[in-house]
């Protein structure tokens, strides 16, 4: 069994996809043992908390500064003993020494074609606005491995989406969701389980 640790910022749409794919069986051999998140009553923790799993809250806001912000994330993560950390709309970026410790074994999910809108800056909405003001007309969401960059580590999976004629942000940002992260994410998480990458 994997067991899979899910960090959060929202509403944890991937999380629910992730969910559902291990109830369904999509996902094989793959145990979910803790979600954590950085944002107090963030509505990804009720679904985990629907779905049987321990969720934890982490905020910058509840320490003093930076470092034991960290050094509590490190304890949520390095308590739920997980082979894979999963980011999945996680709003924080990974001190570099969880990053060293967990190389390999994180995985994040982004909303566009790396290495188009990808980086410092470039997270929600801002990734689809950019997207459009560009004119692409192809443009889709990416899984890879977390390195010490934002957005820069390995490339494991890519789906491609169609931009559409009067596409808004937030239109484009659900079809990306629905054809391309919550497919994607799900299908790179058995894959790691079952020795296929
Ligand atoms: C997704 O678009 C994800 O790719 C991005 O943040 C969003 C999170 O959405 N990094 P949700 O919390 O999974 O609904």
């Amino acid at each position: 069994m994997l067991r899979v640790a899910v960090c959060v910022s929202g509403g944890g749409t991937n999380l629910q996809a992730i969910i559902d794919a291990v109830e369904s069986g999509k996902i094989r051999n793959t145990q979910l043992v803790r979600v954590i998140s950085n944002k107090h009553g963030a509505y990804a923790l009720e679904r985990a908390a629907k779905a049987g799993i321990e969720g934890v809250t982490v905020a910058k806001k509840d320490f003093a500064d930076t470092e034991s912000f960290q050094k509590a994330l490190l304890a949520a993560i390095d308590e739920a003993k997980p082979d894979l950390i999963v980011l999945a709309g996680f709003l924080v970026v990974l001190p570099q020494e969880l990053v060293a410790k967990y190389k390999g074994k994180i995985i994040n999910i982004h909303p566009s074609l790396i290495p188009s809108f990808c980086g410092d800056g470039f997270y929600g909405l801002k990734v689809h606005e950019a997207a459009l003001a560009r004119g692409v007309k192809v443009t889709g969401a990416t899984v890879h491995f977390v390195d010490e960059g934002t957005d820069t580590g390995p490339i494991i999976a890519q789906k491609a989406v169609y931009v559409q004629e009067g596409d808004t942000p937030e239109v484009l940002q659900r079809r990306v969701m629905e054809e391309a992260e919550w497919v994607l994410l799900p299908q790179v998480i058995d894959q790691i389980a079952n020795g296929q990458l």
